[in-house]
């Protein structure tokens, strides 16, 4: 198959550059790595109980942008879920994110909200000044009793770092709702695939013009679509990693990654919600997802279900990257390869993207949104095509 685009990385960024270029007539090649398309957002049937597990961790599907909204329908209808999560801590459960009913449930108080915001005013009062790190910096936006309650042990277990020791700048808000509204998102549109991400992801592509490789990495030699035989000869837009791209010559940039255990139980449901957080240090993982609450429309067996207990750690090289640590030696770092990445889109016509392309965490939306843009504003370019300037 010729190929007038080569798009390498099938996640949401992804297969949005190669579904928009293939209804506009373009011949695209996907490559993927993995052995299914759809990123991190991929989902699969558990076997045994024909639930539907997120492979890559709990993804809720939440925007505001009528475009992208307008967009994913075109492949799939949503659900009318809403996500909402809990917070276990020293043996009682609390809603979050932090609101009324939690500020009530741990002062053991029934406060209005104008007191509770005065109550919390006077706990963050506590610092004054510029926070010199994490814990400071939550501290002057809740108070200490909320942060050492809710967010000091959850934070250092996602860190695996004393909040201490972690920079302020990780935490630019910490959310408190002085109503009773649990509702983790406040987008105008959420819910999830009606029937599932696979299914979603595959509609997507599913498109004459478009030929998915799977199990076959772009960086590796030996294939008709590896980077030393495409570039230079074909556009490419590059979804993966920035720094493998470039063979890591400015050094390899810092991710944390996720390790999932999941497990089929033999009860009908197991902590009565999606999402249970763990909010003390001496509880080693960070949540767990009980996969049937995401579905409460559907069929799912009465006597077993599906959970996942999370662990959060520093990824090491063979780890997936989930999400930037963002030191600042990533950030020199990762100025370094911008450089590169201009000259590798002006020399060979590459442009890179997505989230491990661009090094930051992207929503789906996000991820959507901004491919949309590319094919928008840059694809011509391009291919070559360069639009007559007025
Ligand atoms: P994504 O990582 O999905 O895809 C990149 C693809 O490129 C991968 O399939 C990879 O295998 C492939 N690739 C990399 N290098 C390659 C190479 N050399 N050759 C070939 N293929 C290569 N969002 C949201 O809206 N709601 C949510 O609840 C969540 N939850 C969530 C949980 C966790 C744990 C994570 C890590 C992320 C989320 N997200 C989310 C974010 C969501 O996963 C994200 O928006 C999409 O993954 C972005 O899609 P991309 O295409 O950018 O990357």
């Amino acid at each position: 198959m010729r190929a007038d685009l080569v798009v390498v990385g099938s996640g949401l960024f992804g297969l949005t550059v190669a579904q928009q270029a293939a209804e506009r007539g373009l011949d695209v090649v996907v490559v993927e790595r993995r052995d299914h398309l759809g990123g991190n957002a991929w989902s699969e049937l558990e076997p045994e109980t024909g639930i539907e597990v997120h492979r890559y961790g709990a993804h809720l599907f939440h925007t505001s942008n009528e475009r992208v909204w307008r967009y994913v329908n075109r492949f799939t209808s949503f659900t009318d879920y809403r996500h909402r999560v809990w917070s276990v801590r020293a043996g009682e459960v609390y809603p979050l994110p932090i609101n009324l009913g939690t500020i009530n449930q741990f002062f053991r108080s029934a406060l209005g909200p104008a007191e509770a915001r005065d109550l919390v005013a006077r706990q963050a009062a506590e610092i004054a000044g510029e926070p010199a790190n994490l814990e400071e910096k939550a501290i002057s936006l809740i108070g200490r009793p909320l942060y050492e309650a809710f967010v000091r042990g959850y934070t250092a277990k996602q860190w695996q770092t004393d909040p201490t020791r972690l920079p302020a700048s990780v935490i630019s808000r910490l959310p408190v709702r002085y109503t009773y509204d649990n509702r983790y998102f406040n987008d105008t549109w959420e819910g999830l695939p009606t029937d599932g991400y696979a299914a979603w992801l595959t509609r997507m592509v599913d498109h004459p013009r478009i030929d998915v490789r799977l199990e076959t990495d772009f960086l590796e030699a030996g294939h008709p679509f590896s980077r030393d035989t495409v570039r230079g000869q074909v556009p490419v837009v590059y979804t993966g990693p920035v720094d493998r791209y470039f063979d890591h010559v400015h050094g390899a940039l810092g991710w944390r990654t996720l390790d999932f255990a999941q497990e089929v139980l033999p009860v009908g449901d197991f902590q009565g919600a999606p999402v249970l957080n763990y909010a003390d240090d001496d509880v080693p993982h960070t949540r767990i997802l009980e996969f049937r609450h995401f579905h409460p429309e559907r069929d799912y067996p009465t006597d077993r279900t599906v959970v996942v207990r999370e662990y959060s750690r520093f990824a090491e090289p063979g780890d997936e990257p989930y999400y930037p640590v963002n030191t600042p030696t990533d950030r020199e770092r990762l100025a370094a390869y911008r450089t590169m990445v201009e000259a590798e889109r002006t020399r060979h016509q590459v442009a890179f993207g997505g989230r491990l392309g661009s090094y930051q965490y992207l929503d789906m939306h996000m991820a959507i949104a901004s491919a949309l843009r590319l094919v928008d504003n840059d694809l011509d370019d391009l291919l070559g095509r360069v639009a007559p300037r007025l």
